[in-house]
């Protein structure tokens, strides 16, 4: 719990998991935010709708733009961050997309951290390039690499402060202070942290995307994908942002930063790119997802507790050859979490094992706790080989730069007793 010394008393992130964005509904007085299930809302008369369409007024037109329920858990997400606003997506590549949208034009470039989860590597480097967009991919474990690359068409700096998979940590503050100095967003993907573990707009991120889908909702039940603003970037400066500060010809001339100021960019990202692109989260996902956030601080000190414990195991396992988690004293990274993670690394980190690939694939195949698939940031523990999965489509050298080498298992640590975490890895490491 904090008191603002001189200022209006202010909720721990606790208790803002559970209410933030939410109260009882008004009409029926339904304690938990209701699904609403509704493609569409009646108009109060004709000028309401057009006050509506001309964004002169905020209400409810139709779900691909904006729902109730969606609503909350983008109020819920902006709070929990720190941030301004919020917009949904369907998943979170829809949010990365849709932000990329809303700030690139055909020729732009942007610079990504080469460590970032596979699907980010191939969403960047092979599909955004087919819209006109080039992706610079940079090792950010050294900032100043980023200056070097930084040109006079770069329009963003994108990076995951804990990346997926490798347990890499970047130096959140130092490249935040080159994008400022550059004029350009930082947009952090923070996915893997949660805003319970780091919060990067307090470090000066100016956008932060996340993969809902993960521990957000924390079950492995529901896609989602989120975007929240600082409020803090001025779209008049740097390299210029015509997105931003040109009038809009779909909104009658309208110019997105003149009008709606600090919460400008989500406006546009919601009024133009997920109304014409489409994929708006569901009401029943963000149900989901409201749910899960209310114990996210309660979870993820035991995923933290719980990963810590099962990586310190491995370390000593003479089937294992190394352990890449920031969480671990032995990590190269390990004074960057403590700075920007001090209450954890998370708990998605990797392996590399002796055997190679062939002990990669035989580990996968001989737990029982744990579930090989695809996906991180669930109740349940999960495991997989991302040389022959994720990361199958990405190069040689993409992959080892991405830390999912030939011999690389992906781990993500749930909440079960750690002791049959590390039974279960030992028998399947054993078999
Ligand atoms: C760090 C990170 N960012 C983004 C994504 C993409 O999210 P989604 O699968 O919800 O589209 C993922 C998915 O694994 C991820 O791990």
């Amino acid at each position: 719990m904090a008191k603002k010394p001189n200022g209006p008393y202010e909720y721990g992130f606790g208790t803002r998991t559970i209410h933030a964005g939410a109260s009882p509904d008004p009409v029926t007085g339904a304690r938990a935010t209701p699904i609403y299930q509704t493609t569409s809302y009646v108009f109060d008369d004709v000028d309401h709708a057009s006050d509506l369409f001309n964004l002169q007024t905020f209400g409810f037109i139709y779900s691909r733009l904006t729902n109730p329920t969606v609503s909350v858990l983008e109020e819920r997400l902006a709070n929990l961050e720190g941030g301004r606003a919020a917009v949904c997506a369907a998943s979170g590549h829809a949010a990365q997309f849709l932000t990329f949208f809303t700030l690139l034009e055909p020729g732009d470039e942007f610079i990504a951290s080469k460590n970032l989860y596979g699907g980010s590597i191939t969403q960047f480097g092979v599909s955004f390039k087919r819209l006109g967009w080039h992706c610079d991919f940079v090792d950010c474990t050294t900032p100043d690499n980023i200056k070097a690359a930084i040109t006079p068409k770069t329009k963003a700096i994108f990076i995951e402060v804990l990346a997926n998979p490798g347990g890499v940590v970047l130096d959140l503050e130092a490249i935040a202070f080159i994008a400022d100095d550059a004029g350009i967003p930082l947009i952090v993907d923070n996915t893997m942290a949660t805003p319970y573990l780091c919060r990067p707009i307090e470090y000066g991120a100016d956008i932060v995307c996340h993969s809902t889908t993960k521990f957000l909702q924390g079950h492995g039940t529901s896609m989602g994908g989120a975007i929240i603003e600082s409020g803090k970037f001025d779209w008049t400066g740097g390299p210029g942002f015509p997105t931003m500060t040109e009038p809009d010809p779909a909104y009658h001339g309208l110019t997105f930063f003149e009008t709606f100021g600090d919460f400008g960019f989500t406006m546009k990202a919601r009024a133009v790119a997920l109304r014409d692109f489409g994929p708006a989260m569901s009401p029943t996902n963000a149900f989901n997802t409201i749910t899960g956030i209310e114990s996210l601080h309660v979870r993820m000190d035991r995923h933290v507790e719980n990963a810590k414990r099962v990586a310190a195991f491995l370390e000593s396992h003479d089937a294992v050859a190394w352990v890449s988690f920031a969480g671990l004293k032995s990590s190269p990274y390990y004074d960057l979490a403590q700075r920007y993670l001090p209450k954890g690394a998370g708990a998605v980190f990797t392996i590399g094992l002796k055997g190679g690939f062939d002990a990669g694939v035989k580990c996968v195949e001989n737990v029982n706790v744990f579930s090989h698939l695809a996906n991180i940031g669930d109740a349940k523990s999960l495991i997989l080989h991302p040389a022959s999965t994720t990361h199958r489509q990405l190069t040689d050298e993409q992959r080892i730069a991405a830390g999912a080498g030939d011999d690389t298992l992906r781990l993500s640590i749930g909440l079960e007793d750690a002791d049959d975490l590390i039974h279960d890895l030992d028998m399947a490491l054993n078999a």
